[in-house]
């Protein structure tokens, strides 16, 4: 005899192509009538015009047709009540009812994510570079990585994906983050009408950095990396003040004043009391014909890393200027190696285990 709960079981792999949780969890199956070897099912999609429409249709039909003794079925696709959407939302935010004040549960102090935000004395240096690089070769390693582009005004790490006409998809008021390259993508950019410059100023930065982890699903990432504007300002203490057990990788170029990056950034430590996990030397030389050229002199990370009492973690090549729209570099270039490496590190020095697989 066909069961309700055999056919709940059978669509429970199902997921939402969107959120990739089972549809059972999130309560999109609203009704299943089973008269004899027949059953009427019913699925409620977030928003009636839901572009994943086909697809769920599909997957549904082709999971009852996988039910014993099920001989003929009528599939419903239906739109969900304010209730039902509320439930949805509630399961994605980890069962926390919305009407609650929630700490996002990637703010919750057990939060199994580490956050590395990616700084530097002087702007220019290649943060955002470095910070979107690094993110494509921990995901490249099997790592679930996000990148929160920190830089409100200056934004670039849409550019760097070459995903600026991409927009995050809006359930209700919860963002889903863009996916590129395997990582997922939060930036000011995609909420700025046609470049528009952006004017907020002082708290409303710090409320903008709190959306970004408040209205955006996550899901379970490894490592959130956090692409900084140039300079120590404002948003390193919102930041600490959001994340006090972020980490920080400080970038710099061989010509630096060693001195007096160590003294900027080494303030900004000390305020935030944030652990350093390394210095990035970028643009450290050219290779050409396999001998390197020191264009920009020689040392500059090395002497940093010293002021600091830290480490240099890595050396990475300059490189030509990329095709337009894409900053990120293939796994077998030069830099892609270098950045492979430097995720081999960072990777380790988070102690976190790859989730290849999952
Ligand atoms: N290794 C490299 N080789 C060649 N060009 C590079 C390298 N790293 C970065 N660049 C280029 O240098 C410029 C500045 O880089 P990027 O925007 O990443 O720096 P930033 O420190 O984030 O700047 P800002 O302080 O303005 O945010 C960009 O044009 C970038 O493409
Ligand atoms: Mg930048």
């Amino acid at each position: 005899m066909v069961t309700r709960e055999a056919i709940l079981d059978a669509l429970r792999p199902v997921q939402d192509p969107e959120v990739h949780k089972s549809i059972v969890e999130l309560g999109m199956v609203r009704n299943v009538e089973i008269t004899g070897d027949h059953a009427n099912v019913e699925v409620v999609l977030t928003i009636s015009g839901c572009p994943l429409r086909n697809k769920i249709d599909s997957d549904v039909r082709e999971a009852l047709g996988t039910v014993a003794g099920l001989k003929s079925f009528d599939l419903k696709l239906g739109t969900m009540t304010d209730e039902e959407r509320s439930k949805f939302r509630s399961v994605l935010r980890g069962g926390v009812p919305e009407d609650q004040a929630v700490t996002p549960a990637l703010l919750a102090p057990d939060t199994q994510t580490q956050f590395v935000a990616v700084a530097s004395g002087k702007g220019g240096v290649g943060k955002s570079t470095v910070t979107a690089n690094l993110a494509v070769a921990l995901a490249r390693q099997g790592y679930r990585v996000g990148i929160i582009d920190a830089d409100i005004y200056g934004f670039s790490i849409p550019g760097i994906f070459g995903i600026g006409d991409k927009k995050p998809t809006v359930i209700d008021n919860l963002l889903l983050p863009v996916v590129a390259h395997g990582v997922k993508i939060i930036s000011m950019h995609f909420f700025v009408p046609d470049n528009r410059p952006v004017i907020w100023r002082g708290p409303m930065l710090g409320k903008m950095l709190r959306n970004f982890f408040a209205e955006v699903h996550w899901g379970d990432i490894d490592v959130l990396l956090l692409d900084m504007p140039p300079g120590t300002g404002d948003m390193a203490l919102d930041i600490h003040q959001l994340l006090p057990k972020s980490k920080e990788l400080i970038v710099t170029t061989p010509q630096q004043n060693a001195t007096e990056v160590a003294a900027r950034v080494g303030t900004m430590a000390l305020q935030t009391q944030h652990q350093i996990l390394g210095v990035v030397e970028n643009m450290s030389f050219f290779e050409h014909k396999g001998e390197k050229h020191y264009i920009f002199g020689k040392g500059g990370g090395e002497r940093l890393a010293l002021e600091l009492k830290t480490e240099l973690l890595s050396q990475i090549p300059l490189g030509v200027a990329q095709e337009s729209g894409d900053g990120i570099y293939a796994p077998e270039t030069p830099q892609g190696l270098a950045y492979a490496h430097l995720a081999k590190t960072v990777g380790r020095q988070l102690e976190i285990g790859a989730t290849t697989g999952k």
